[in-house]
């Protein structure tokens, strides 16, 4: 399905977020001035401005988050929106009504946005393309496939800290194959004007031809992150894996696991970013994940203003 069609308007303006697919750069970076100007929300006495205030919005998660889920509902709620929580284990659709109309019931009950997770790719496209016209939906992460939000608040955190992407060296470590973070990552950093986007890992976990996105390949983990400017670990998806694709997790600590001796080679003020959930010990040791370097929990409270950002742009309600 055609992203640029399903998600933009006929003046090139979100009505959804679905995938960094098909946005121009012109997009990412109006939506992360507008997160830096909300960034400032959430320290304040009263951690509310009305810019969404009568909307109601609900989350529908069918697959587990802790980070995702929250950030969307303080973001929603900071917004001054009215939200509703539905898990999938929740949800009539375990009593065999379809997915489909499960959400035509809640649009009967005039909902202007659903923030949608899902663990089969596209699904959340398909859903965007089944909703009545003013009706915002934004993808929270579906299957191996897109997730874009993710992709915008890791551009807010870089952005804090290296404000110039031209001159950039970004390297995303891990399980790539299984990833819907890398290959949002990727788009974005790509959209963004980064000229050096290296990706590290496993051959079993790297997709063949990923090249053509516009990154290289690197099989060792100390010389992919040469003088890199911001390193982004992944987490090994093993909910994801089918077969046999890993020796075990300590021979894979061993390889590509980041510790404190292999981030001297990267850049001397390299940041580390990881989406979480962390498996300290397998991805990262850590004295990595607790150090200097990293800016892990940062980009979980910029995960708040770039949810809000993108809240408040889809629903047409950004203030100018
Ligand atoms: C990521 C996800 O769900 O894709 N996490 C997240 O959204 N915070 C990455 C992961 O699960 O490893």
């Amino acid at each position: 399905m055609n992203s640029a069609a399903v998600q933009l308007n006929d003046k090139h303006e979100l009505r959804h977020f679905l995938s960094i697919e098909g946005l121009r750069r012109e997009h990412l970076e109006r939506i992360l001035d507008l997160a830096d100007s909300f960034v400032g929300v959430s320290t304040r006495a009263i951690k509310k401005v009305p810019v969404l205030r009568g909307k109601t919005i609900v989350n529908l998660f069918f697959e587990p988050s802790t980070r995702t889920r929250t950030t969307f509902e303080l973001a929603a709620k900071r917004l001054s929106a009215d939200v509703l929580n539905i898990s999938g284990s929740e949800s009539a659709v375990l009593k065999g009504e379809s997915m489909l109309d499960m959400l035509r019931n809640l649009q009967a009950m005039h909902c202007d946005m659903f923030v949608i997770r899902h663990s089969v790719s596209g699904a959340v496209h398909f859903i965007a393309s089944q909703l009545a016209p003013g009706v915002a939906v934004i993808n929270a992460g579906d299957g191996c496939h897109s997730h874009p939000t993710q992709a915008v608040l890791d551009l807010l955190t870089i952005r804090r800290h290296k404000r110039d992407f031209s001159t950039l060296k970004v390297v995303i470590v891990g399980d790539i194959a299984h990833s819907r973070v890398a290959r949002s990552e990727i788009l974005a950093l790509r959209l963004m004007g980064v000229p050096d986007i290296r990706v590290v890992g496993p051959r079993t976990l790297i997709p063949t031809g990923i090249e053509s996105m516009g990154v290289t390949v690197h099989d060792r983990l100390h010389e992919g992150i040469r003088d890199a400017d911001v390193i982004i670990v992944l987490r090994l998806q093993r909910e994801r894996m089918c077969g046999f694709l890993l020796p075990n997790e300590q021979e894979y600590f061993r390889l590509y696991g980041l510790t404190e001796a292999t981030l001297a080679h990267a850049g001397q003020d390299v940041i580390v970013m990881h989406p979480g959930p962390i498996n300290r010990g397998i991805e990262m040791e850590s004295e990595v994940v607790d150090g200097k370097a990293a800016r892990i929990l940062e980009q979980v409270s910029y995960g708040i203003a770039s949810r809000m950002a993108i809240m408040a742009l889809v629903v047409g309600a950004a203030p100018t």
